[in-house]
């Protein structure tokens, strides 16, 4: 990690107003070269708000917003773009039925020929599209065949190279893991490591605190518009990041709440133990292994929707 130079990115006492919801409270938060900074928080914390304010889609209300020192007020996202910060959202803006290499060149097709013989460039785009695809470790047998055909986990890593390959200095990828089950989450998880051997900086957006620890540098935590600040790894264990992105205080109050209300139907049903609501204080209480479960589970549920 750089630290001797100006971040890439850099967001000072940033906030955001949607008329009296206030999305953002005074967030810091900064992008060197070559790391990996995970943006981390429960649904709601205002993840999305932040980096379509480093994306350019929002103004901050307040706060300051710097590029390599110098400050920026984006107009849109091509401004941002044109500073080479570049954003893979998790629906991806791809094209099922087109081939990978179309998609690949997707508002920037390269031509041959001249007037109206003027036309895709196939043969081109074809060898690029590989050639970047192989530059992140993935084989494609054939860049013709449709993105549609591809894995969910090789259609963000068609988008993170297309990204790569188009100048992106700055690369935020919004839960690009989310829908994803744990092995493509694994393909994905590769990509963003490569583009930080790339000497990129990458804001990694999850909520899921095992993929955050597997390629994470630095975690920046957010907590209904405010932030717990921003660690190095050295700095906050797993089991810290956990409980404090799934709030696992809220689940010790819930766990001691249904055992309350075990207790009460116990008496009612005089003497007979209410099995469920035990049970599932039971499975509160174990805390951080529930959280496991309920990701995993959650991945498993969004895994069966993916077409
Ligand atoms: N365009 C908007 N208008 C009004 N409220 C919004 C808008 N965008 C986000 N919010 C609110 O800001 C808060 C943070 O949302 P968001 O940034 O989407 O959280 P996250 O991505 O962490 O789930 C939420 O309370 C959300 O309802
Ligand atoms: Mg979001």
């Amino acid at each position: 990690m750089a630290t001797n130079q100006n971040p890439l990115i850099e967001v000072l006492g940033v906030s955001k107003y949607f008329g009296s919801v206030i999305a953002l409270n005074d967030v810091s938060m900064s992008v060197h070269a070559g790391e990996v900074m995970c943006l981390l928080g429960d649904n709601g914390a205002g993840k999305s708000t932040l980096i379509k304010i480093l994306s350019g889609v929002h103004k901050p209300s307040e706060g300051k917003y710097l590029v390599e020192g110098t400050p920026v007020d984006f107009n849109s996202p091509r401004d941002a773009l044109a500073y080479g910060i570049a954003t893979v959202y998790q629906d991806l803006a791809m094209i099922p039925l087109m081939s990978i290499s179309r998609n690949f060149f997707l508002g920037s097709e390269p031509t041959v020929g001249w007037g109206p013989f003027r036309r895709f460039n196939v043969s081109f785009a074809n060898q690029v599209a590989r050639s970047e695809m192989a530059k992140m470790g993935i084989d494609i047998r054939d860049p013709s065949q449709p993105v549609g055909t591809l894995s969910g986990g090789e259609r963000q890593s068609v988008a993170i190279a297309r990204a790569v390959y188009f100048g992106a200095k700055v690369l935020i990828l919004d839960e690009p893991t989310a829908a994803l089950g744990v092995k493509q989450a694994g393909v994905v998880l590769r990509y963003v490591a490569q583009a930080r051997a790339r000497n990129i900086g990458v804001v990694f957006i999850t909520h899921n605190p095992h993929h955050a620890y597997a390629v994470g540098d630095r975690f920046t935590i957010l907590k209904r518009g405010r932030t717990f600040g921003t660690f190095t790894r050295a700095e906050l264990s797993r089991e810290e990041m956990v409980r404090m992105m799934s709030g696992a205080d809220e689940l010790d109050a819930l766990s001691h709440e249904l055992e309350e209300f075990a207790r009460e139907d116990a008496e009612a049903n005089a003497g007979r133990l209410s099995s469920a609501e035990s049970d599932m204080a039971h499975s509160l209480e174990a805390g951080e292994s529930m959280y496991g479960r309920t990701a995993r589970g959650q991945a498993g549920a969004k895994r069966t929707d993916e077409r």
